[in-house]
Formats: C-alpha cells, structure tokens, sequence
C-alpha cells in the first residue's frame, strides 16, 4: 500500500515538473529576452532529455528555416496591450540600465532585428523618423498592425540583403537583442559603418556571454530531433567588441557589461560606435 502510495507521489511530481518546464519556455534558454505566451516541449532545444526518440518528445516541429524560426518565436511572446506604452530597452530586465539616451538625439533611426517592433515605436512616438529591419514575416506583420499609425516603418528583410541593398542613410543604428547578436560582424559591421550618418550612433546590446564561450555560438532551431535548422550568434567579451568595432573604422567605440538588478543574475553587454 505504501508502495502504491509513494509511486502516486512520483507521478503527481512529474506531472508538476513537465508544466513546470513548459510553462518557462523560451525564458528558460536565457537567449530571449521575452516571455512566451505560449509553448511546447519542442521548443527546448536545450532540455537534456530531448535528444531520445522518447514518444512524448516527438511531437514534429515545423520549422524549416531561420525566418520560420524567428516567425516562432515572434508567435510565443507575450503580447503587449496596445494601452501599454512601448520603451526602447537594452536589458532583460524591465527598467533595468540606460534606455534610448545612447542612441543621442537621432532623427533617423533603424532597428536591426525588431521583433515586436516596441523600441521602433518608442521612438516614433518622439517624432524620430524610425524604421526597423526583421527577418520574420510574423514580426513585420504584427508590428505594422501594431504600430504603422505613429508612422514607424517595418522592413521584411535579413539586414544583410536591406542594408547592402539601400542608398539610405540613418543618424542611428541599433540592435537591442536582434539581428547584430546573430550576423557575423565581419559582414555587418561594414554594412551598417557604410549606412550610418557621418558621426552617426551605432548601438547593440545582447546576453552577456557564458564564459569561455566567445566567438561564434550555433545552435539548433528545430530541436535535436527536428530538421538541421542552424541558428548562429555572435557574442564576445566587452574588450574583443571594442577591438571588433574599432577594426571597422568605429570610433569612440565603448563596449561594457550592465550588470543585473540582482547579483549572480545575467548581465548584459552594451556596444556604442560613432562612425
Ligand atoms: C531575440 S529577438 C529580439 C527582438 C527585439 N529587438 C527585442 O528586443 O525584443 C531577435 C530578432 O532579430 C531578428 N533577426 C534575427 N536575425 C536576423 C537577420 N539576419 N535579419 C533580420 N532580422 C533578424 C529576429 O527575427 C527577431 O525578431
């Protein structure tokens, strides 16, 4: 009877822990800075257990491709109420570290990698003529239903192709968690010095890297058990990004680590470069 009591015990607590695990989500991996709304087990890439054919982690994940990848994580993000003002941030943190003052007092502006395209709109609503670049077809849909009437602009692209593809200039570009965390800035760092107003702002911000984890970083966007969807990002120490930019032909290039609100929490790098 014990016997039978403690193996209820045991099931009971696995059911826990499963909800437990798919209800954190994306938060979980710590690549994102956003909730989910929604989610599954064949978001975690990373759960240890994944990469067995066990029955109830074969549930097929449908993407194909990175704009299929980001289209996802775009669907799983918690939704802002369009009543809730939009903020430019560089942190995971909600009112943690420095806001839109690094970009200077830009007219023009051009987000890499917008998402939900908030920082694009905070930035609108100031009266800067700003636009933003993203890959999802997802995030450049919803973002416009979201934020076209303050006159913002959204731009289905990858940077690359949009930036090499324009005779466009903007006073700011910046990347808060997006497409300047996961392009090789040997290509886009050129690209963007190219684009930039004389004695325009270049600004990006993303996770603070595990250490000993420089350089390049991929990982599977489908899951162990999916298709070979390869996602890559870039992240180094402050020190390497200021040698990176400076390389480019940045100057007063300043790179550091906003440490988190809580001590031993993730901090976040931070990269400002005047062309
Ligand atoms: C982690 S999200 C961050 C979004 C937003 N900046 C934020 O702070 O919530 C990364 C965004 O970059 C976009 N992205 C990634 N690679 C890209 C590329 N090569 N070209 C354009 N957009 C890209 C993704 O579609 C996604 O919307």
């Amino acid at each position: 009877m014990r016997g039978a009591h403690s193996y209820v015990v045991q099931v009971l607590a696995w059911i826990v822990l499963r909800l437990v695990v798919q209800g954190h989500g994306l938060r979980g991996v710590g690549l994102f800075r956003c909730s989910p709304a929604v989610t599954t087990v064949a978001w975690l890439p990373w759960c240890g257990s994944c990469h067995r054919s066990r029955k109830d982690h074969t549930m097929a994940d449908p993407t194909t491709d990175i704009p299929g990848y980001w289209d996802r994580y775009i669907q799983g993000v918690t939704r802002q109420g369009p009543e809730e003002a939009p903020v430019l941030e560089w942190t995971q943190y909600p009112g943690h570290g420095p806001g839109a003052e690094l970009l200077g007092e830009p007219s023009t502006a051009l987000e890499l990698g917008f998402g939900r395209g908030d920082a694009v709109a905070a930035l609108a609503s100031r009266g800067v003529k700003a636009a933003g670049v993203d890959v999802s077809p997802v995030a450049v849909r919803t973002a416009q239903q979201r934020w076209e009437h303050l006159g913002a602009e959204f731009h289905h692209a990858d940077v690359t192709e949009f930036l090499g593809g324009t005779a466009r200039r903007w006073e700011a570009v910046y990347s808060a968690w997006g497409a300047a965390w996961f392009t090789d800035p040997s290509v886009l760092f050129p690209l963007v010095h190219d684009r930039l107003e004389p004695g325009g702002r270049f600004v990006f911000s993303h996770a603070s890297a595990v250490p000993g984890s420089y350089g390049v970083q991929g990982m599977y966007g489908a899951g162990f058990n999916g298709r070979r969807v390869w996602v890559y990002r870039w992240a180094y120490e402050p020190q390497e990004w200021e040698n990176i930019l400076t390389g480019h032909g940045f100057g007063q290039v300043r790179v550091w680590e906003e440490t988190a609100p809580e001590e031993d929490h993730v901090g976040t790098v931070i990269g400002v470069a005047i062309r």
